[in-house]
């Protein structure tokens, strides 16, 4: 595995298949990984906590950063490339495309942490334009910023091909996240709470189609503090309509101060 900080030619050169990260690595990641290398072209990870993207300084500098032992774990798995670049190189002054994630990226995540999904178009523009990979990677955990994404990359034309995977959990059905290293034992317990809500608006929303799930739940379960909750159209990202075929419920939580979120996809069929 090469570590780099700037893109050469020779990856210009190259196939690659890109899976950005922010570090923290856990199987959720791995399981990107895995995903990329059936692919059978040069795999490159790119580990890169940016700062654009948090709006709380706190949060930034909280962010867990295990580099080393990020390392390690990327060495064991045989990937050709782990990008790690310095802040000036994705962001060189005054020469950068600042992105406009538009009227959803303000909206649900977004509502939250404003300016957000700017920040995390404009490192994933640049991540695409630096690198030019034939594929990029990302996870359905995130499926916000992954709708966003895809519909950048289909607007800018990118010829990329966005590769989606499930997102992985703990046994307990916690949905895995680097965030989840800042929770205690209680917290993480607590956490638990987000998959069994979704599923519990899954089966009431298939029974009575109520979409205003936010009262009933948010009273229900006063141990943890639900930010948003809401039932939308997969394909739209947008309020279900009356042919609405898919459906994605959303959930943020903080837990212990910690913003976590979660999601799950369904068809009425399926329920
Ligand atoms: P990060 O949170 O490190 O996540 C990197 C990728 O791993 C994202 O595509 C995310 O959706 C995926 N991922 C996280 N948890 C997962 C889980 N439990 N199961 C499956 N996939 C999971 O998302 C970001 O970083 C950043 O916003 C980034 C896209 C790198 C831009 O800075």
């Amino acid at each position: 595995m090469k570590i780099i900080k700037e893109i050469n030619q020779d990856i210009l050169d190259s196939d690659i298949c890109l899976i950005p990260t922010m570090g923290a690595l856990h199987e959720g990641h791995l399981s990107l990984i895995e995903e990329g290398k059936k692919l059978g072209l040069l795999t490159m990870v790119s580990i890169f906590v940016n700062e654009k993207q948090f709006n709380e300084e706190d949060d930034f500098n909280s962010y867990p950063r295990p580099i080393e032992d990020d390392i390690k774990i990327l060495q064991d798995l045989n990937i050709d490339y782990l990008f790690i670049p310095e802040n000036n190189y994705i962001y060189p002054a005054n020469d950068f495309e600042i992105i406009d994630s538009g009227v959803l990226g303000t909206q649900y995540e977004g509502s939250s942490r404003p300016a957000h999904f700017d920040g995390v178009l404009t490192v994933v523009n640049r991540l695409f334009q630096l690198i030019k990979p034939k594929f990029a990677i990302f996870g359905k955990k995130d499926a916000q910023q992954l709708f966003l994404i895809k519909e950048m990359v289909s607007k800018k034309r990118f010829e990329i091909e966005i590769i989606e995977c499930k997102t992985m959990r703990e046994s307990s059905g916690l949905a895995l996240s680097s965030r989840n290293l800042l929770l205690t034992d209680n917290g993480k317990e607590k956490a638990t709470l987000l998959y069994t809500i979704l599923k519990e608006v899954k089966k009431d929303f298939s029974n009575s189609r109520e979409l205003d799930a936010f009262e009933i739940f948010s009273s229900r379960y006063l141990d943890i503090d639900i930010d948003y909750l809401e039932i939308l159209d997969l394909e739209t990202f947008s309020k279900p309509i009356e042919k609405t075929d898919e459906y994605i419920i959303l959930v943020a939580a903080i837990i212990e101060g910690v913003r976590l979120i979660d999601n799950i996809e369904f068809k009425l069929e399926e329920v």
